[in-house]
């Protein structure tokens, strides 16, 4: 028999995402399929997504916190990878501090102890610019740095760095992990996290012309279009083993911008549009986090590089919104 060679390999594994139905589980799992195959591509959640991903490939109904469910998922696809975007976010997460610990970290634990066992091969887990706090540099903020995140999402996702960076290398796990930014995107609605402002400020502006952002206008955010998420997500998976240097998670970024500077770019094509300003609780949380990313060391690992702008994202939303 002709032995398989490594992309027929690569091509051959079976992938589970955990948390399908949320705004990167969605956009995930629908470039997965397409990448893959739909039937290599098993989405799971807690509750059923939107049309495009329950009708292109498998789904399964699956708590990411139930480890025999999960056990026993994987063992039935045969699955090699998981994506784990199961979690509770950071504006949520203030308001129910310890199902959030419970759920971003034994669902954590839960794949890790899977890989840990041999039971899969491959693990991606996302973290966030919330583990930064407000003792990091806020500009051009290093991979390795004072990190102290004050919110409980923060906490959640430094301590998930620190248990991938031991899993690896006391028991071997392969772990990939990102630092995301804000994320926008136009297919699903954000989670309940603190950026979330640049993603209803364009549907506002097609829909009322006018919104009232719970951040003030000169909050300057990391941020990042999906499309860039998603090929970021799919380079660190795909990338040879040995150039993967970083085992707690990689800092990235695209741009920042203020609400400011969001309103002005949406004004470029909807003159009319007008922002208020009527800041809450986010604030804070907003306050805490660095202004812009230093991405170096994943420029230089595994080849990153950011394709949109505010100006290409601003074009992006409103083209397929208006849709
Ligand atoms: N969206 C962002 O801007 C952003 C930024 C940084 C990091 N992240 C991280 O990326 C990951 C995905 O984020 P998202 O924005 O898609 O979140 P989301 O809230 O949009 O989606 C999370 C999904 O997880 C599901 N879920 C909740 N509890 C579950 C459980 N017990 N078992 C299985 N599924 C469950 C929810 O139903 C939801 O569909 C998270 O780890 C998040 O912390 C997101």
């Amino acid at each position: 028999m002709k032995a398989k060679g490594f992309n027929s390999i690569l091509m051959q594994k079976n992938i589970l995402i955990l948390g399908a139905c949320g705004q990167i589980g969605t956009e995930l799992t629908l470039a997965l399929r397409q990448e893959y195959s739909n039937d290599q591509v098993i989405a799971s959640d807690i509750r059923e997504g939107g049309e495009n991903l329950m009708d292109s490939g498998p789904f399964e109904i699956l708590d990411a916190t139930d480890y025999d469910a999960l056990e026993e998922i994987v063992a039935y696809y045969e699955i090699d990878e998981v994506y784990l975007m199961a979690a509770m976010l950071s504006a949520t997460a203030e308001k129910f501090p310890m199902r959030a610990w419970n759920l971003n970290m034994n669902s954590l634990f839960n794949v890790l102890n899977l890989a840990k066992d041999k039971k899969i091969s491959s693990i991606f887990w996302p973290s966030s610019i919330a583990v930064f706090g407000p003792n990091t540099p806020k500009m051009n903020t290093p991979q390795h740095t004072i990190m102290e995140p004050s919110t409980v999402y923060g906490i959640s996702k430094q301590s998930g760095e620190r248990w991938c960076n031991y899993y690896h290398h006391k028991y071997g796990v392969d772990v990939r992990s990102i630092r995301y930014p804000g994320l926008i995107s136009w297919k699903t609605m954000p989670g309940g996290g603190t950026t979330d402002y640049a993603v209803e400020i364009y549907h506002k502006a097609l829909s009322d012309g006018e919104y009232t952002c719970f951040l003030k206008e000169d909050t300057n955010l990391p941020m990042m279009f999906m499309d860039d998420a998603i090929r970021a997500t799919m380079a660190i998976m795909k990338t040879d083993i040995t150039n993967i240097k970083e085992r707690s998670s990689y800092n990235l970024a695209a741009m920042s911008f203020t609400p400011d500077q969001i309103a002005r770019s949406i004004k470029q094509s909807i003159p009319d549009f007008t922002i208020t300003y009527n800041p809450d609780f986010r604030q804070r949380i907003a306050d805490s986090w660095p202004n812009s990313i230093d991405d170096t060391e994943a420029k230089a690992d595994w080849g990153w590089k950011a394709e949109f702008d505010l100006e290409k994202t601003t074009n992006e939303m409103l083209r397929n919104l208006k849709h």
